[in-house]
This record gives structure tokens, C-alpha cells and sequence, in this order.
């Protein structure tokens, strides 16, 4: 596996990789990589000639009271199991070369009821999607990527992205892969070594109480209370829940009442300190009559 961390160097080898007509498959990771990200390699491997990870812990997207420096990280570790996994090359630009110093240009994905970085994350965490659009339209641009894939895990991220490649026409495609769950059913995330063993044993509950909240609405409960008794449950089950919301998929629009169709239910909700996410499709039924 070729490792580069400079532009130079991935720009030589995405030359030559283009101009032998092959196909190049981006992995967009912060490092600290867990079987979630294998699954994206394995997935990119299978959509394009050639695959390229990057390691970018990406401080534009880290608010300044984030846990940018508390964020982990495992260079060695990383690399061997890109390797394992096949990847061809890993790419890991310095903070300079990603930002250029005394760099001014941005991608704001928007605000208002338009753009899928309204809300949610958007609120929880003001500036993050400026980041993660900025970062990855310069990662797109970086690897010459045909195809990049993400994970289902971080759903408005993955809304966010595609809208951007949408709005700016970038030639690349954006592949979601389903999330990657722990045996307990926890979604893999590379926060969750941070939870003490305590917490780590809590937090096994919080995708079933996703799923009970799920087949309500599936079953056609009404989305104001079904999401009432969702919260409640997650508070009595010791997370401190941040917003379990109903939403369009593609706009992270609330979902409207009385609509029906395939819906997305999120929830973000703290144990301690750590912050987490999850989310399952829903489909909703017609309300009777
Ligand atoms: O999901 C992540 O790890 C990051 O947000 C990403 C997509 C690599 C951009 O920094």
C-alpha cells in the first residue's frame, strides 16, 4: 500500500491510475478505524479499480469547545488494517496541505428549511457541516475520486454531501453503506472507545430503544407521542437525549404530520461526555380513515 502525504504525491498517482482508465474509490475517514470503515473500503473496492483511504482528523468541522484533540488516533494501527483490507493507497495530508495558511475559501452547505444542515447536527454543533462539506469537496478534488463512500451512520453528513456534490455538479458519485453495529447492536464509531465500561454497557440499549420507537410509528402510532415515549425511554435508560426526530430523509425536514412513505428516525443522545448517534429508515403507514 502506497502511503502519501503530500499532494504531489497522490496527484502522480491519481494521474497515472486516470490515465490507465481506471476507476478511483474514496474512503474519507478520521482515522482511529474500526470495522465500520473496512466495510467502506471492502464497498469501494467493489465499486471502482482502485481504492484510496484518507486519515484526516479535520479541525474546520471540531468546534472550539470540541474534542478535537481528544479525538483518537492510531497511525500505525490504521495503516495495517488498510492494508488487510486492500486499499492502495493512504492518504494523509498535514493540516497545511488540506489548508494552505492564509486560505479564505469555504463550502457552507446553506442554511434554512432547503439544506439538510439545518437542524440536528447543524444545531448541536454550529459550523460542523461547513467543515465536512469544505473537507470533502477538497478530498473529491484531491483523489481525482470517480466514487466515494460513507457510512449510513452519520445520515445528515451523508445528506449533506450529496446535496453539495449535487449543487456544486462535482463528477463523483456518493455511495452510503449501511451502518456497521457492534454484536450488541451498537452502532460502530470510533467514539465509542471513549465510553468508560460503564457507559459502553448502557449504551448497548440505545439501538433497541431506536428499533421499539421504529415499530411504533410503523405501526402506525402518531409521531408526537411515539417520539414523547422515545425520549422518555431513553431518559430512563440514563442517556440524556439531544433530539430523537422524525425526519424526511434526503431534506432532515421534520416529517410532516400525516404524511406517509419512508421516513428517517434519528436520535443523538449523551452518556457522560460521549455523544451518540444513531438512525434506522421507518416506514410509515397512511393514518387510518
Ligand atoms: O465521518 C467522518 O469521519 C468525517 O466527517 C469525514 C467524512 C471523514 C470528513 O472529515
Amino acid at each position: 500500500m502506497r502511503i502519501e502525504r503530500e499532494l504531489a504525491g497522490l496527484r502522480a498517482a491519481t494521474g497515472a491510475w486516470r490515465a490507465a482508465g481506471q476507476r478511483i474509490g474514496l474512503v474519507p475517514t478520521m482515522g482511529a478505524l474500526h470495522d465500520g470503515h473496512l466495510a467502506l473500503v471492502a464497498e469501494a473496492r467493489r465499486q471502482a479499480d482502485v481504492v484510496i483511504a484518507s486519515i484526516f482528523v479535520n479541525p474546520l468541522q471540531f468546534a472550539p469547545t470540541e474534542d478535537l484533540d481528544r479525538y483518537p488516533r492510531d497511525e500505525a494501527g490504521d495503516l495495517a488494517k488498510l492494508q488487510a483490507a486492500g486499499c492502495d493507497l493512504a492518504f494523509l495530508p498535514t493540516p497545511a496541505v488540506m489548508y494552505p495558511p492564509g486560505d479564505v475559501c469555504v463550502i457552507d452547505p446553506g442554511a434554512g428549511p432547503g439544506s439538510p444542515a439545518e437542524g440536528w447536527e447543524g444545531t448541536a454543533r454550529p459550523g460542523h457541516f461547513r467543515g465536512v462539506a469544505t473537507v470533502c469537496c477538497k478530498l473529491f478534488m484531491m483523489a481525482q475520486a470517480d466514487v466515494a463512500v460513507f457510512g449510513e451512520k452519520d445520515w445528515q453528513q451523508l445528506q449533506v454531501v450529496r446535496r453539495m456534490v449535487a449543487d456544486l455538479l462535482l463528477p463523483v458519485t456518493i455511495q452510503g453503506l449501511p451502518t456497521v453495529r457492534e454484536a450488541d447492536g451498537l452502532a460502530m464509531s470510533s467514539r465509542n472507545r471513549r465510553l468508560s465500561e460503564g457507559e459502553r454497557g448502557q449504551a448497548a440499549a440505545l439501538p433497541g430503544l431506536l428499533q421499539r420507537c421504529g415499530a411504533a410509528l410503523a405501526a402506525g402510532q402518531p409521531v408526537g407521542p411515539a417520539l414523547a415515549e422515545g425520549q422518555a425511554a431513553l431518559q430512563a435508560a440514563g442517556f440524556v437525549p439531544d433530539y430523537l426526530a422524525l425526519v424526511e430523509p434526503a431534506t432532515l425536514r421534520p416529517w410532516p404530520a400525516g404524511a406517509a412513505g419512508a421516513a428517517r428516525l434519528l436520535v443523538a443522545a449523551r452518556l457522560g461526555e460521549i455523544r451518540l448517534l444513531d438512525n434506522i429508515p421507518v416506514l410509515v403507514p397512511p393514518a387510518p380513515g
